[in-house]
Order: C-alpha cells, then sequence, then structure tokens
C-alpha cells in the first residue's frame, strides 16, 4: 500500500517532554528539587555535539537543570575517571552522560563500569543491563526504550509478531532485542538479531512483522528486505555529505526510505523518527533518578 503511516518520533518526543514538564513543575511546587543532568563531552565529534547540545536543550525545555562539562580529547583517562568520581558523589548531579565515542586512549569500558548505576541515565552500566535482563527496575538504555515507547504510543501490537533486528550494539541492537522479546505490554516479540555475520539477511528481514535496522549503514535497508504491511523502524543516523544543505551534510538513515516506506504499514523517518525519542527518554530516565525510582 502507498498509504503507509509515517510515525512522527519528533511529535510524541514533544509530548513526552510536556509530561515531564508538568510533573517537575508540580515537584517544584512542592518544594522538591529540580532533576540535574551533567553531561560530558570529550572533544569535537560533529555529530556528539550536536546530541549533547540537543540533550542541554531539552533539559530547558522541561525544567531541568543541565551542566555541560567539556574536554579537548587529549584527557587522560585519569582525569576523566575523576570527574565521573566527583560527579558520582555530587548529591546536586541526580544523572549523568559521558557522551560516546571518547578517544581511543580512553577505555570506554572502564569509565562505563566507574559511573554509579542510579545516576547511569545512559543504561549502559553492566549493572543496569543485567538488571534489564534479569527483569528488574532498572535505568533503560534510551534508544531501545524510546523504540518500545513509540511502537507503544502508536498502538502497534508486538505480541507474537516476528521482530527483526540489524545490528547487534551495545546501545541499540542488543538491549531492544532483549525489551521486544521480554513479557511486557509492548514486547512478546519473537525476535531475531541479525548482524554482520549473519547469512541470508534478505531473506530472514522478508519474515519481519517489524524491522529494527540499526546497523549505521545508509540506506542498507532496500524493498527487496521487506514484507508487504511490515513495520520498519529505522535507527540510523549516518552523516553523508550533501552541498545543497547549509550544514553541508544530510543524515542518513538506514532504511532506504523511497523505496520501503510504500511497501510498509508504519515507518519512522529520520531524522524525525528515533532520534527525537533517545533524548526524551533521556529526561525521563533523569526525572526517574531524581525520583530516586530505580535504586
Ligand atoms: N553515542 C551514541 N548514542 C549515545 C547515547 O545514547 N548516549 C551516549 N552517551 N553516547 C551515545
Amino acid at each position: 500500500p502507498t498509504t503507509y503511516r509515517l510515525i512522527d518520533g519528533k511529535q510524541t518526543a514533544e509530548e513526552i517532554k510536556v509530561e515531564i514538564a508538568a510533573e517537575v513543575a508540580q515537584r517544584k511546587a512542592q518544594g522538591l528539587k529540580v532533576p540535574h543532568l551533567a553531561a560530558v563531552l570529550v572533544g569535537h565529534d560533529g555529530g556528539s555535539e550536536t546530541y549533547v547540545r540537543n540533550k542541554v536543550l531539552a533539559c530547558e525545555r522541561v525544567g531541568f537543570e543541565s551542566t555541560l562539562i567539556r574536554y579537548e580529547d587529549d584527557l587522560s583517562e585519569d582525569e576523566l575517571l575523576a570527574k565521573v568520581a566527583e560527579l558520582n558523589n555530587d548529591p546536586e548531579i541526580d544523572g549523568f552522560i559521558v557522551q560516546l565515542p571518547l578517544p581511543a586512549h580512553i577505555n570506554t569500558d572502564k569509565v562505563i563500569e566507574a559511573i554509579s548505576p542510579n545516576k547511569d541515565v545512559d543504561g549502559f552500566h553492566p549493572m543496569n543491563i543485567g538488571r534489564m535482563v534479569a527483569g528488574l527496575p532498572a535505568l533503560l538504555p534510551a534508544t531501545p526504550s524510546g523504540i518500545v515507547e513509540l511502537l507503544s504510543r502508536h498502538g502497534i501490537k508486538t505480541s507474537g509478531k516476528h521482530c527483526v533486528v540489524i545490528g547487534r550494539s551495545n546501545i541499540v541492537g542488543t538491549p531492544v532485542s532483549i525489551l521486544l522479546a521480554k513479557n511486557l505490554d509492548t514486547g512478546n516479540c519473537t525476535v531475531t538479531l541479525c548482524h554482520s555475520r549473519t547469512q541470508n539477511l534478505a531473506e530472514i528481514c522478508r519474515t519481519a512483522d517489524i524491522v529494527v535496522a540499526a546497523i549505521g549503514r545508509p540506506e542498507f535497508v532496500t524493498a527487496d528486505m521487506v514484507r508487504p504491511g511490515a513495520v520498519v523502524i529505522d535507527v540510523g543516523t549516518t552523516r553523508v555529505a550533501d552541498p545543497s544543505k547549509k550544514s553541508g551534510y544530510a543524515l542518513k538513515g538506514d532504511v532506504n526510505f523511497a523505496e520501503v516506506a510504500p511497501l510498509s504499514s508504519s515507518i519512522t523517518p529520520v531524522p524525525g523518527g528515533v532520534g527525537p525519542m533517545t533524548i526524551a527518554m533521556l529526561l525521563l530516565n533523569t526525572l526517574r533518578a531524581a525520583k530516586g525510582e530505580i535504586y
């Protein structure tokens, strides 16, 4: 059908931010502390600068405090670990993120493990991942929970459906596979997790009721890989040079939208799909951390 539904993540994220802002205002009126998110940005990666700026702006929009901590990319691992320890112990800070990727001389796993699980609003700490897998209360990674929330708020039924996830990263593919397979209102999927070594990828994708593309390869998912009527969630955000844009680049998803959209029943655009949801869920995690809802 050429009558597909565009899943507007920007609008859904706005709705969530309105809900968060109302709760913050209510808490403020009760004399409670306003949630405070800190973000650590190392170096000058263009994408990371944009993401962190958008996270700080989103904090202002919902009435959170925010602190941006910037370092040049020659920062040592020990200096970064010292800042993490300081943020862990700062009672004013409810949650913080260290924006990834980090420079190659810094051990990312070591930095993530140094973050207090109760302030780990990215949900990247092994404690939060383990608790998520076990079905215990946890801070959940923002992009996977944003995808679940998008499906839920668009009334897309998942129970018993076959969901094919393409990409097994720690921050999207692996956790979204786990969440969608769980016995939750939006879950109970039969999940297939595909990756770079998968054989017969196109054939497997064609059996999906829901496709989640999270490989970071622009326009990787083509029409021959999608069954008519499938739901398509595009997590890709690769910058591709485009002289016609004033930024000099365009954001490309992992799905060839022009080809795939007319086949799908519903599809997320890039930009304006999953990306804004990631930020909304980060704010929600920060509110939960501030309320001590999890730990
Ligand atoms: N890099 C790509 N996605 C993310 C994210 O959600 N959080 C952080 N901190 N870094 C990222």
